[in-house]
């Protein structure tokens, strides 16, 4: 299905050919209704270009063609936009066919690709905290969003579940471990051992060197220590998972860093081979003298003694994902503190010759209302779960005031709808390169853009259809005769131009944006339009919009990874 912007950018292109000019400009949306629908700047273009005067150009566009169809005659606005107004009889056309549309109008992708999402990738034997927020509802989004449009996405967990780090874990199983503890809270308790030993080994030596032993055996593969090491990481994901389950996370792989210890070597040698890397003070690095902002910055690939680095794993990774997952594109979701790395990384796969595309998409911080990195009263990172149960319980607490007569299976179901669905709302719908403050009053309020009103907005259709006491059925025809029936019907059409944008450059933002506007018409709507007590044919046509109000409310929303209630 063609939208209205694909559509008229047809036109437009035919206008330009009809009158003897070159193409140029857009289609865009209009910036203010009161022009119309869509707008192009083609005719500004055109005049810097061609140093003529744009009205005139504009007008010339409009004398050489007359074949607009779906819209009424263009005009000329201001300095020499070009403004198009659909006919209503046009969006009435398009809604009864999105009806019928489980796509909702929203066309998959000409070319689909392959697509490696690397996103939450949380640190084994540590806490999951709220700084895990951004990477894993951001990941999630896209992969969802890109999924609808039709590619061919593996969700991939890279876990940090290798590293120096367990030369202290597996000393402080060995000598620190509190059994009952591990099982009333594994996580934090791995957190201990690990934190005592990192204090005895600022203390004494001995320790030291024993903690360097027990790294050296697992890397050596000592059946004790590899044992002890693969239950630390089997009870951090059990953890982990407890959490996906509340987000409403899926992973298609977990392929920690542990996963190509072995192919280490080999990605050391091949880049020693192919002289991309090089030994310099008895590390092999790799240097990038032509890249200014890298110049002064090498990767390291293999320690002077001997071992491998973060950066190595990342290597063989670009590799596997590429040759043995077959990827054209990975969309590393990590955070901007590793900029630096992944610019490394991906210029190290151009020298190899890889041509995948391979993106770094980084977002900003949570801050606490201080404005500082968000923590806890003790200066701690915040814990995920507790997050997320304050959240459900914060939002149980607000739909009992608002609708007591709920039953309890009903409250738990939509506290944790709208708890979920605020906390990655709030998130999902801020551009994600800015910081942003966590504010639960404002997550959680019923105004504004928020989960909670978009959610809201769903429920009160639901109970339209409810009072009715009739399933929908598609009516004969939709009319669109109130200014505020036609601004609906065109917003549900637009969900279709907005879809295929988000991934243009990573922006969920834009489609939270795109629904809270939707559910903003909806409310005009509903005000300046009787539903139930209007006569037919514009009660059938106006219970369409709300079904299809609905319909695109619940999947925006589920691209965003958030549930809708039926109530609340
Ligand atoms: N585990 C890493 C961290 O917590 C993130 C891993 C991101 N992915 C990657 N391929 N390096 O910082």
């Amino acid at each position: 299905m063609n939208t209205f912007q694909d559509l008229l950018t047809r036109k437009l292109a035919e206008a330009l050919a009809a009158a003897s000019l070159p193409q140029a400009g857009a289609v865009t949306p209009a910036t203010d209704p009161r022009f119309g629908d869509y707008q192009t700047n083609a005719a500004l273009v055109l005049a810097k270009q061609l140093g003529e005067n744009p009205r005139a150009l504009a007008q010339r566009i409009l004398d050489a063609y007359d074949r607009w169809d779906l819209c009424e005659p263009p005009t000329i606005a201001g300095a020499g936009f070009i403004n198009f107004t659909l006919r209503p009889e046009i969006i009435a056309a398009r809604t009864a066919e999105l009806l019928r549309d489980a796509r909702l109008g929203v066309a998959p992708a000409e070319s689909p690709r392959r697509i490696v999402v690397d996103f939450g990738s949380p640190n084994v034997a540590k806490p999951m905290h709220v700084g895990h927020i951004r990477s894993t509802v951001l990941g999630d989004a896209l992969a969802r969003i890109a999924i609808f449009l039709g590619h061919d996405v593996i969700r991939d967990n890279h876990l940090g579940d290798w590293g120096t780090q367990f030369g202290m874990v597996i000393y402080g199983w060995k000598n620190l471990l509190d059994r009952a503890a591990l099982d009333r809270g594994a996580i934090a308790e791995l957190v201990r051992i690990y934190k005592e030993t990192n204090e005895k080994v600022a203390a004494d030596p001995k320790v030291r060197e024993a903690v360097r032993e027990e790294l050296v055996k697992l890397q050596a593969g000592d059946p004790e220590n590899l044992s002890i090491w693969k239950e630390t990481v089997d009870l951090s994901l059990k953890e982990f998972e407890d959490a996906y389950q509340v987000l409403d996370i899926h992973y298609d792989i977990q392929r920690g860093e542990s996963f190509y210890n072995d192919r280490l070597p080999a990605v050391v040698e091949r880049l020693l081979n192919s002289k991309i890397a090089e030994i310099s003070e008895g590390a092999v690095c790799v240097f990038f003298r032509d890249i200014p902002e890298l110049a002064e910055k090498p990767a390291i690939i293999r320690k002077s003694d001997g071992g491998f680095n973060y950066a190595t794993t990342d290597v063989a990774t670009v590799d596997y994902r590429i040759q043995d997952l077959k990827a054209n594109t990975v969309w590393l979701v990590v955070g901007a503190p590793q900029i630096l790395h992944f610019k490394q990384i991906i210029a190290i796969a151009r020298r190899e010759g890889y041509t995948a595309d391979l993106r770094h998409i980084t977002f900003g911080s949570i801050l606490g209302e201080d404005r500082k990195l968000m923590k806890t009263r003790s200066g701690e990172n915040v814990p995920l779960r507790d997050l997320l149960d304050e959240a459900v319980q914060r939002a149980r607490k607000i739909i009992e005031e608002k609708n007591p007569d709920l039953s309890e299976p009903e409250k738990i179901d939509i506290a944790q709808k709208v708890g979920i669905g605020a906390v990655k709302y709030y998130d999902l719908s801020q551009y994600r390169m800015t910081d942003y403050i966590f504010s639960w009053d404002r997550m959680l309020s019923f105004q504004g853009n928020t989960a909670p009103y978009l959610q809201n907005a769903y429920v009160r259709i639901r109970s339209i259809f409810r009072k009715a006491g009739q399933e929908f059925t598609a009516p004969a025809q939709i009319a669109l005769g109130a200014p505020e029936e036609k601004t609906l019907a065109l917003r549900l059409c637009q969900f279709a131009e907005v879809v295929p944008t988000v991934l243009n450059d990573f922006r969920p933002n834009v489609l939270a944006n795109y629904l809270f506007e939707l559910a903003n018409s909806f409310h005009a709507f509903y005000e300046a339009c009787p539903v139930l007590k209007s006569e037919e044919p514009a009660r059938g046509s106006r219970l369409a919009l709300c079904e299809l109000t609905a319909r695109v409310l619940a999947k925006g929303l589920d691209l965003l990874g958030i549930k809708v209630p039926e109530k609340m």
